[in-house]
């Protein structure tokens, strides 16, 4: 497979390769040893899939550890690392980076977070709840509102030829909770807890 083509390179090293003929493969490595995980999603055990997957959509999933939740979502428009033919699947740790809560999906024409119900998203965004930061999905979780001090991690993401969707790591900063707060080491993020299998 094309990840097993790109186990190259050091500890920070990322690399991608876009398969143009079938046109959905994009691969990312890194060799800080995280697992390659089938995402499904929690609740419902549906497998994300680029084939299946509609605008909006999006599915919960443990990851790197079986206990912390991300949220692979179909933006809807074209991103930066995103897969699929729209190249608009991205998924990234739903555990906010300022102090831990898990924010919700919103985006624009839709229902605004529970605590919050009339906010309008301007973008595709995770919201949290706790105390109000606001992650644009479009442009590598930039923070666009409340306390959080920086983005959250980006999770890895490889497109098999039927076109399922495997985490394969995490991009920095390190998820909240491992490490020193902000760090560049994601090996950081395999500490502490059970890596999913
Ligand atoms: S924990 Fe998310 S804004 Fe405070």
């Amino acid at each position: 497979m094309a990840s097993a083509a790109l186990a190259v390179g050091g500890m920070a090293a990322i690399a991608k390769v876009v398969d143009e003929t079938g046109g959905v493969e994009t691969t990312e490595s890194s060799s800080t040893g995280f697992p390659r995980f089938l995402i499904q999603d929690v609740q419902t055990k549906e497998t994300a899939n680029v084939n299946t997957m509609t605008a909006n959509d999006y599915l919960t999933f443990n990851y790197p550890l079986d206990n912390e939740p991300n949220i692979i979502v179909k933006l809807g428009v074209a991103v930066t690392n995103g897969v699929g033919p729209d190249k608009d699947i991205i998924a990234y740790s739903d555990i906010c980076q300022h102090l831990g809560c898990n924010p919700a999906y919103v985006h624009p024409g839709g229902a605004g977070p529970f605590c919050n119900p009339s906010y309008s998203a301007k973008v595709p965004a995770m919201y949290c709840c706790c105390h109000g930061s606001i992650y644009d999905l479009t442009n590598d979780a930039t923070v666009i509102g409340g306390p959080a001090p920086r983005a959250v991690p980006r999770v890895m993401l490889e497109v098999d030829s039927n076109g399922d969707i495997y985490a394969i790591g995490m991009t920095p900063p390190t998820i909240y909770g491992h490490g020193p707060a902000g760090s560049d080491d994601v090996s950081y993020d395999l500490q502490g807890g059970t890596p999913v299998a």
